[in-house]
């Protein structure tokens, strides 16, 4: 990435993101061209999970989310769901300290309560223990989708109304939003997918409204600090418009 300034010029910082979010996707593939196991793939993965938290922590982004399970995932053969647990499971035990001692809140978004029992409680734990930090907020996706966040917000919103402490008339887009998972965070500003697919497959529908979105057809394994500074030099070139011309 160029920070570099021609001389002369006033030294305005390059505009990096307040909130990056990933469909990290690809693991599979990575694995299957090597005559692995998929499971192979989500190992290698969460080593490209660590260098991407480490850069967004080290650039000062505020905002990380990754997309690691979809409520679609659900449907995979549950060897791939089990091992994906198991992983997810290593991935508190082993991090947690690192979350901590740099100053990483983690959160989750998604049903939590779809996940198994003990993984639900180490997140809580790690989720409170890491409730003060303030350089990086990590937002995890689990058995996250889009459709079932804003339904949940929509069932959450319609008991407000039935118990008479919300008129239909008053919910505006911020009332939708403050129902939201992310409540309090701000709109990804980059959505990036790895892996080739076109597509959102369920991920931040309501969120990514006016993200600058960015496929590369690099696998999961194979993204880390590199791809992720490309795209952010990539971002800087972007003309936002948000409608206006
Ligand atoms: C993404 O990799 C990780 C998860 C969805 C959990 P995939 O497992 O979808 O990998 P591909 O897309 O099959 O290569
Ligand atoms: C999206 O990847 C979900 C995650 C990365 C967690 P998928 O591999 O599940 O998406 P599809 O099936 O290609 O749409
Ligand atoms: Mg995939």
């Amino acid at each position: 990435m160029s920070f570099s300034q021609s001389s002369g010029e006033s030294v305005i910082p390059p505009a990096l993101p307040r909130h990056v979010a990933v469909i990290m996707d690809g693991n599979g593939r990575w694995a299957q061209k090597r005559l692995l196991s998929r499971i192979f793939g989500h190992e290698k993965g969460a080593e490209a999970v660590r260098a991407v938290v480490r850069t967004c922590r080290e650039l000062g982004i505020p905002f990380l989310t990754l997309y690691a399970f979809s409520t679609e995932n659900w449907q995979r053969p549950q060897m791939e769901i089990d091992a994906l647990m198991g992983l997810l499971r290593r991935f508190v035990d082993a991090e947690g300290a690192e979350l901590i001692e740099k100053n990483i809140r983690l959160k989750v978004i998604g049903t939590i309560e779809r996940l198994p029992a003990d993984l639900q409680a180490s997140l809580r734990r790690l989720m409170g223990d890491t409730a003060a930090n303030s350089a990086l907020q990590l937002n995890l996706a689990l058995s996250y989708g889009g459709r079932d966040e804003i339904t949940r917000a929509a069932r959450a919103i319609a008991r407000r109304v039935q118990a008479g402490t919300l008129n239909p008339e008053s919910i505006t887009e911020e009332t939708l939003a403050d129902h939201l998972d992310t409540r309090g965070i701000p709109d990804p500003d980059i959505l990036i997918r790895t892996g080739g697919e076109m597509r959102i497959s369920n991920f931040l529908l309501w969120q990514a409204a006016y993200a600058e979105i960015f496929v590369t057809p690099t696998l999961w394994p194979d993204f880390g600090r590199e791809s992720l500074l490309r795209v952010f030099e990539e971002f800087q070139q972007r003309e936002r418009r948000f409608g206006r011309v």
